[in-house]
């Protein structure tokens, strides 16, 4: 079985697509996801990065809560989490998104963001208390560095805290680090890993290699960070020697780089994929390409030597 698939709302409210910016057609593409049979979502309280809270506001509106389980984040302000996990910031963001998305508790509660300004002993505070208040099912923290999760997992241990039992990270087919840097301590504290951005943000798709960006992310802001992260000549000589292993057998490199997430990664099933797509046929195809389950594996194989990203 592969892992469980979520459906990731960051673009939701983003003024630079139009049709996802009203509550009519985000219920549309919801409707969508839910027949495809996910029936979790990722959101943020700072997303969309450029319309704040939007997609929060998106999701209350379109009583998404009733449908799915929430999944989301506590705010940060830009990039950086600093400060975002002190005791009042985490209350008021855990409130203000209750708030907004209309609903009780939600999924997963997240730290965003490491915050190098707020003591660690603080933060695991500050996230027991939101589990204990029933605000939250379960506590994940997302893009933590090793140390900083060991320290917080002793923190919770030494004090009976809750234990993030979710860890969100960037993995895909060329951006491989977490496999040595992180997989082998989630393993042992049994934390799920929920990888985020499975197609690069769409590097993997080929557009940007291919400079077909017209009318996609890569052509606005929110391309901006896939593009300092990949926009690279090594990984661009990556997306076309993919392509030249997958095409000849009818594979686009899209379906490859899920494939190979679902079936040839270190996922396991109880593991996690955040699907981004910013259109319903994107979000089909996507969904039905796992279905074909593994890669040939003559094509895992030769996936093997393919160059990747190894710093973010
Ligand atoms: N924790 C964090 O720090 C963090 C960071 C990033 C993301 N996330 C979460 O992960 C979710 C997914 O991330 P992501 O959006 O970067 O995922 P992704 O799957 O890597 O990229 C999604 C983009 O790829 C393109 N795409 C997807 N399917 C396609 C298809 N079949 N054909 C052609 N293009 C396709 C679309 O780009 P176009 O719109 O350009 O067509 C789509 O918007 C986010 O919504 C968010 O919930 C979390």
């Amino acid at each position: 079985m592969p892992p469980t698939l979520f459906y990731g709302t960051a673009i939701f409210g983003t003024p630079t697509i139009p049709s996802l910016t009203e509550p009519e057609g985000v219920s549309k593409l919801l409707d969508s996801v839910h027949s495809l049979d996910i029936t979790e979502l990722d959101t943020a309280a700072r997303y969309p990065p450029d319309n704040t809270g939007g997609s929060e506001r998106l999701l209350g509106a379109t009583r998404a809560g009733s449908n799915f389980t929430i999944n989301t984040k506590v705010l940060i302000s830009g990039t950086s989490g600093d400060g975002s996990l002190s005791k009042d910031a985490v209350r008021a963001s855990v409130a203000n998104s209750l708030r907004t998305l209309g609903v009780s508790n939600v999924g997963i509660l997240y730290a965003h963001a490491p915050d190098n300004a707020t003591p660690l002993e603080e933060q695991a505070k500050d996230f027991n208390e939101q589990y204990e208040k029933g605000y939250c099912e379960r506590i994940g923290v997302s893009n933590f560095p090793l140390d900083m999760l060991e320290k917080f997992l002793k923190i919770c241990d030494e004090c009976n805290y809750i234990k993030p039992s979710v860890y969100q990270g960037e993995y895909n087919l060329i951006r491989r680090d977490p496999e040595e840097a992180i997989f082998p301590l989630l393993r042992r504290h049994k934390i799920h890993f929920v990888a985020y951005s499975p197609l690069g943000g769409g590097f993997l798709t080929g557009k940007l290699t291919a400079g077909n960006t017209e009318g996609t992310r890569f052509d606005g802001p929110l391309g901006q960070r896939f593009k300092a992260l990949y926009d690279k000549p090594e990984l661009h000589a990556s997306i076309n020697e993919l392509k030249r292993i997958t095409e000849p057998l009818g594979i686009s490199p899209t379906a490859a780089a899920l494939r190979w997430l679902a079936h040839h990664s270190e996922l396991r099933q109880e593991d996690g994929i955040i699907l981004g797509a910013s259109k319903i046929e994107q979000l089909r195809q996507n969904v039905k390409d796992i279905k074909q389950g593994p890669l040939p594996e003559s094509v895992v194989e030769a996936i093997r030597a393919i160059k990747v990203a190894t710093t973010a």
